[in-house]
C-alpha cells in the first residue's frame, strides 16, 4: 500500500497555529480565552427570528447559485450607501459560505500554477493556505509596528516579480487591528495599476472600526475593475455560525467563481441568506451597540497591556490587540504556552499569522469586560514571574 493517498498540496499545508492552542485550552478548566476570533455576542434576536421563520415558512430549498436576488440587491444598495461603489446585483455579486468559501473560490478562479500572490503579514491564517491549495505561491511582505502595521507600498512593490498576479489586502486587519489609511490605499492602487495586478480585498471587519475611517478598496478611482471585494456577516452581525459571506467583482471574474461554487457548494444556506437580509434591513443599531462595547474593551486591554510593559499598538479596527512581548524575555510560542499552562489565559502566538508576527501575541477582546480584567490580573502575575 502507498505511504499516503493524500496529495502533496495537502501534506505540504502547515496545520493552523491557532487550533493547537484551542486544543490545549479545551482540556483545561477555568481558562480565559483571548484566543478566539469571533464575536462573543449571539446573533441579534430579529436576525435569528428571520432565520427561524424562514425554516417555518418552508424556505428549505436551494436558492439560485449566486444567492437570492433580494439579498444581492440589498447588498449592492448597502455598498453604494456605505462606500459609493456600484455593483450590478445580477452579474457582479454572489453569496458564499462565509468569506472562507469566497477565498477558496477566488484563488481557484484566478491563479495558474506558480502565480504569485503578495500578502502583507501578519494576516488571517487562511490566506497562504488557500493560495497554496490553488497552486499559487504566497509571497509574504511583513508590516511593522513602527508603521502601525500598515502595508508600505514601496515594500509591496519590491516584492513584485514577473509571476506576481495578485495583491491581497486584509484591512481592518486580523491580527494587528491595523486600518489602512486612504493615502496608503491610494498608493497601493498606483502600484496595482502600474504592475497590472488583480487586487483581492478582504474587508470582513469593515464595520468594526474605532474612530477611524475604513476605505473600501474598490471605491478608489480605477480600482473596481481590478478588485474582488470580499465581505461578510460573521463579524459585524455576530453571525459566524450562519456561514454567509459575499464576493463583489467584475462580471467575468464573478462568473468564474460562480462556476466553481456551482459545482462545490451549489448555494449558500437559504435560511441564513434570509437572516442576512434581515441583518441589512434592521441590524444597524445592533452593530453600533456591539462596536461601542468592543471599543470599551479595546481601551481596557490596550491600557492594561501597555501598563504591564507589553508595548501595544492601539488597534483601529477588528477586535484584536497585538502586544509585543519582548519584555518577557520569551519567544511568542513559549510565552503563549507558559501563560496558558501557568495562568490559564489563552493567547495566540503572533508567528501563527506569518512573517512579522514574531515577538507578538494576539489577544482577542471579543470576550466580556470582566474576563479581560481577570486575564490582565493573571497576566500581571505572570509578567512579575518572567519579566
Ligand atoms: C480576516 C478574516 N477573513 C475571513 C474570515 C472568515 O470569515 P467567515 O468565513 O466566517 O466569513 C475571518 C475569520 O476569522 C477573518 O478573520
Amino acid at each position: 500500500m502507498r505511504e499516503s493517498f493524500l496529495n502533496q498540496r495537502v501534506t505540504n499545508l502547515k496545520p493552523s497555529g491557532i487550533r493547537k492552542f484551542f486544543d490545549i485550552a479545551a482540556t483545561m478548566k477555568d481558562v480565559i480565552s483571548l484566543g478566539i476570533g469571533e464575536p462573543d455576542f449571539t446573533t441579534p434576536q430579529p436576525i435569528s427570528l428571520a432565520g427561524i421563520q424562514a425554516i417555518q415558512h418552508g424556505e428549505t430549498h436551494y436558492t439560485s447559485n449566486a444567492g437570492i436576488i433580494e439579498l444581492r440587491r440589498a447588498l449592492t444598495a448597502h455598498l453604494e450607501k456605505m462606500y459609493g461603489v456600484s455593483y450590478n446585483p445580477d452579474t457582479e455579486i454572489m453569496l458564499t459560505v462565509g468569506v472562507s468559501e469566497a477565498l477558496y473560490l477566488v484563488f481557484n478562479a484566478v491563479l495558474e500554477q506558480g502565480d504569485e500572490v503578495i500578502i502583507p503579514t501578519p494576516c488571517f491564517v487562511s490566506y497562504q493556505a488557500e493560495v497554496e491549495l490553488a497552486g499559487g505561491k504566497a509571497v509574504e511582505v511583513p508590516c511593522r509596528l513602527e508603521n502601525n502595521f500598515a502595508p508600505v507600498p514601496a515594500d509591496i512593490e519590491a516584492a513584485i516579480t514577473p509571476r506576481t498576479k495578485v495583491l491581497f489586502l486584509g484591512y481592518p486587519n486580523n491580527p494587528t487591528g491595523a486600518v489602512a489609511s486612504r493615502e496608503t490605499m491610494e498608493a497601493l492602487a498606483k502600484v496595482a495599476q502600474k504592475h497590472d495586478l488583480l487586487v483581492i480585498s478582504d474587508e470582513i471587519y469593515d464595520r468594526l472600526v474605532y474612530g477611524f475611517q475604513h476605505v473600501c478598496f474598490p471605491s478608489i478611482p480605477g480600482m473596481q475593475e481590478r478588485t474582488i471585494l470580499l465581505g461578510g456577516f460573521s463579524k459585524a452581525y455576530a453571525m459566524t455560525g450562519w456561514r454567509i459571506g459575499y464576493a463583489a467583482a467584475p462580471a467575468e471574474i464573478l462568473k468564474g467563481m460562480l462556476r466553481i461554487h456551482q459545482y462545490t457548494v451549489m448555494s449558500a444556506p437559504t435560511m441564513s441568506q434570509l437572516a442576512a437580509l434581515e441583518a441589512l434591513k434592521t441590524g444597524e443599531p445592533f452593530v453600533r451597540e456591539m462596536v461601542s462595547e468592543y471599543d470599551r474593551r479595546r481601551q481596557l486591554i490596550v491600557g492594561g497591556l501597555n501598563s504591564l510593559g507589553l508595548k501595544t499598538f492601539e488597534p483601529r479596527g477588528a477586535f484584536y490587540a497585538f502586544p509585543q512581548i519582548t519584555l518577557s524575555g520569551l519567544d511568542e510560542e513559549t510565552f503563549a504556552e507558559r501563560l496558558l499552562h501557568e495562568e490559564h489565559v489563552a493567547m495566540v502566538p503572533g508567528s501563527a499569522f506569518g512573517t512579522g508576527g514574531e515577538g507578538f501575541v494576539r489577544c482577542s477582546y471579543a470576550t466580556s469586560y470582566e474576563k479581560i480584567e481577570e486575564a490582565l490580573r493573571r497576566l500581571e502575575r505572570f509578567m512579575r514571574r518572567v519579566g
